[in-house]
């Protein structure tokens, strides 16, 4: 039931105006048995943008965990009482689980994002595989939890390897380019073109995002949005009234 939100994917790519609604909860306070779904039909798709889901950004933070610079961000985000959605490196993982441990005791949403952030149109069939479930491992014995949804390193797809891949693909529609550009000013300015639906790009492994990350916060919040995660918004259960939100 985890997964249900991918048989309802092609209706939101085709503009369909259905509510999504996925019955398991998104975070899970403690260990619980986790069922690991079979794999699907051959299936691809990408998720750039969400309509229905009205008023609601997601900040999405890959490549990490980093030893201190994420613990940095979480301090900020728990500060400013926002949900983030990591999407991590298996091997850093297995390397600092209690960073991971702690961003979803605080409410965020983990990711797969590879085991070393390898590009998959380079691999076999089988060293995919092992990427996606080495990472799943790893995020298993942090957390307790099998992460929802996958994001490729690099952004690097093709047909047959969305084909291999169980879950929801996530991309993004901004991408503050930080790893570029380095400049906290940059970052806030390209964040500012995110509107309602968005999936935002960010890495927490550079000083200059973590330095960013207020002023992305407060310019998005001052454009009305609620900051939800990546799962959230797909579900599309949340931020129904705008109103509301741009009043907080
Ligand atoms: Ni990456």
């Amino acid at each position: 039931m985890r997964f249900k939100v991918l048989y309802l994917l092609p209706l939101l790519l085709a503009g369909c105006t259905a509510t999504l609604s996925p019955s398991a909860p998104l975070v899970q306070a403690e260990a619980a048995p986790v069922v690991v779904p079979a794999p699907l039909p051959q299936y691809s798709y990408q998720v750039r943008n969400v309509p229905e889901a009205t008023g609601c950004v997601a900040l999405t933070f890959d490549d990490g965990p980093h030893v201190t610079l994420t613990p940095q961000l979480l301090d900020i985000l728990r500060s400013e009482g926002i949900r983030a959605t990591f999407y991590v490196v298996g091997q850093r993982v297995a390397s600092w689980p209690d960073i991971v441990a702690r961003a979803v005791r605080e409410s965020h949403e983990i990711g797969n994002h590879s085991w070393n952030h390898a590009l998959f149109t380079t691999l076999s069939d089988a060293e995919i595989a092992s990427q996606l479930a080495r990472t799943d491992a790893a995020i298993l014995a942090a957390t307790g939890i099998v992460p929802a949804t996958v994001r490729l390193p690099g952004g690097d797809g093709n047909a047959r390897v969305f084909g291999l891949i169980d879950r929801p693909v996530v991309f993004w529609d901004v991408d503050t380019l930080d790893w570029q550009n380095r400049s906290p000013p940059t970052i806030q300015q390209i964040s500012a073109r995110a509107y309602s639906g968005s999936i935002v790009l960010l890495h927490d492994i550079h000083a200059t995002t973590i330095a960013a990350v207020p002023g992305v916060i407060a310019t998005l919040r001052a454009q009305g949005l609620q900051f939800v995660t990546v799962s959230e918004l797909l579900s599309g259960r949340v931020c129904t009234n705008p109103t509301i939100v741009a009043a907080r």
